[in-house]
């Protein structure tokens, strides 16, 4: 392969884009800019300097590496802050005069466009407080615990003043004990993320050039800041173009995607518990099968009938797999949540694959279930945030033309002959109007069998609550072109 050196300006990008702020907590604080003038020079003197960068977040990630092959206990207190703005937020700022980006960002989450394409709920049934306003921006704040990042978080927004109005701010948490690093249905989350090529800094790196921990595969980081190559759209090791930038103050810049998703527990469990009793199967196969790896993390490619949480927590093993040697969903259902989402060797080949991936850096929010709680409460789920250079091709076509597409992965046959319709995605996956959704094959016929069997799922699991895209700038872009 053509060697190229590459150079990320890790100082110049925002920390959460490509490495991940460390974070037990983060406030999202959601903001609509009253005093342009005002809140530049608050920007420029208050705010810039306690951004978070990319390279901050490095130190910060080996520093925790280092204390856990020490074994020591100790952890720090380390407040990170990054910020992004929407579309209504750079017009606050550079005028309508400005380039047209994304064209999913210039449309916004809350488009009629945007809802029609992704099946998703109404902004009229969203958080009523998230849309009592126009919001220009949000500021992720994140730390060791609630209490410690709400201390500066209120910080902030003295800092700010009357230069901002907080339209809906809210706090997300990792959940207590041994479901730490699980979300609320209860299966490990912060597994699988596209390895950065540039970048890889992680324990236990593969023997294979292309990839980082054993089964990542290393994309080009232009597929998720701008001013660097891209992924080639027909090699999936070859780099491509950057990205087009609509503006040169793109650079080290990245769009993120925020999607509040409630999760209804109660019903999911109790839902798998009646399905897996109609279908003769144990209930955490079946709740694995929805998902593609068991609650512990281990992927039923590798463990297609057992648990084996050893797997499950093993970073040189829980990813270091592929589908195409399962050709008939035997081990794994085409429509299990990871299988739709990255299906990487199964389709239009790995080069196709690779273009559609996104780096995740959400968090759970909302209380644990109450004993008792047997329909939801208490509001909860997860703070979907994840980053990209093209909104359209990465998150909206993971969630439109994968989850939402019952067709997709296309082509497959049964064992005998006969097309396969694999179905929705069981967790995110949103058919129109809410509709009732179906999955193919929910009982395994692993090493062999014919069984035939669906899963009707009636009600979504995971609905929208809130949501907004972002452009998150540069350090520089912040200091300079954003608030002269
Ligand atoms: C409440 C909603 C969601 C839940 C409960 C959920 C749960 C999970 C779990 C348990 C995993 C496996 C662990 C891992 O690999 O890190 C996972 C992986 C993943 N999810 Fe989700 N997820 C949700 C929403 C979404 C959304 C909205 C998207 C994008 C449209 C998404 C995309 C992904 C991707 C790309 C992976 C990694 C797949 C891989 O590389 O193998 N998820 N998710």
């Amino acid at each position: 392969m053509q060697q190229i050196t590459l150079q990320l300006d890790l100082a110049e990008i925002q920390g959460d884009l490509l490495i991940g702020m460390q974070k037990n907590a983060e406030l999202f604080i959601f903001f609509k800019i009253s005093d342009p003038p005002r809140f530049k020079t608050r920007l420029r003197e208050y705010v810039v300097r306690r951004v978070t960068s990319a390279r901050t977040a490095l130190e910060r990630e080996r520093r925790v590496y280092e204390r856990r092959r020490q074994r020591e206990a100790k952890t720090e207190a380390w407040m990170a802050l990054n910020l992004g703005f929407t579309r209504d937020g750079l017009t606050q700022l550079i005028g309508s005069n400005q380039p047209r980006l994304d064209p999913a960002f210039e449309r916004g989450a809350d488009n009629p466009e945007t809802i029609a394409a992704l099946n998703d709920l109404a902004p009229a049934k969203w958080t009523r407080d998230f849309r009592s306003d126009r919001i220009d921006g949000v500021f992720l704040v994140t730390g060791p615990d609630p209490s410690f990042v709400t201390f500066h978080g209120n910080a902030l927004r003295q800092g700010l003043g009357s230069a901002v109005k907080i339209v809906y701010s809210e706090m997300g948490a990792v959940r207590p004990g041994a479901e730490r690093r699980h979300e609320h249905f209860g299966f490990l989350d912060g597994i699988s993320q596209p390895g950065i090529r540039g970048i890889m800094h992680r324990l236990y790196l593969s023997h294979e050039p292309d990839q980082g921990r054993p089964g990542q595969d290393l994309v080009w980081p232009g597929e998720f800041v701008f001013g660097y190559p891209g992924q080639d759209p027909n090699d999936p090791v070859k780099p491509g173009p950057p990205p087009d930038m609509a503006a040169s103050w793109m650079k080290n810049g990245s769009f993120m995607v925020f999607r509040r998703l409630e999760q209804k527990v109660p019903e999911f469990r109790r839902f798998v518990a009646e399905q897996a009793a109609r279908l003769g199967m144990d209930r955490e196969l079946l709740a694995a099968r929805m998902v593609g790896r068991w609650k512990s993390g281990a992927p039923l490619e590798l463990a297609p009938l057992r648990d084996n949480s050893a797997l499950g927590g093993d970073e040189r093993r829980n990813n270091d797999f592929g589908f195409g040697d399962d050709p008939d969903q035997r081990k794994c259902p085409y429509a299990a949540h990871i299988r739709k989402v990255y299906p990487r060797d199964d389709t239009g080949g790995l080069a196709e694959a690779q273009r559609h991936r996104i780096i995740r850096a959400g968090i759970p929010f909302g209380p644990e279930v109450e004993s008792g709680e047997t329909t939801t409460k208490h509001s909860r789920g997860l703070m979907f945030v994840c980053y990209q250079t093209s909104i359209e091709r990465q998150f909206e076509y993971i969630q439109r033309h994968y989850a939402n597409n019952p067709e997709f992965v296309e082509g497959k046959t049964r064992p005998g002959g006969g097309a396969v319709t694999p179905g929705y995605d069981p967790i995110i996956g949103q058919a129109p109007g809410q509709g009732v959704r179906e999955m193919d094959e929910p009982y395994p016929n692993y090493p062999a069998g014919s069984r035939r069997t669906t899963l009707q799922l009636p009600q979504q699991f995971v609905t929208l609550t809130a949501a907004g895209y972002f452009f998150m700038p540069s350090i520089t872009a912040l200091r300079t072109v954003l608030t002269s």
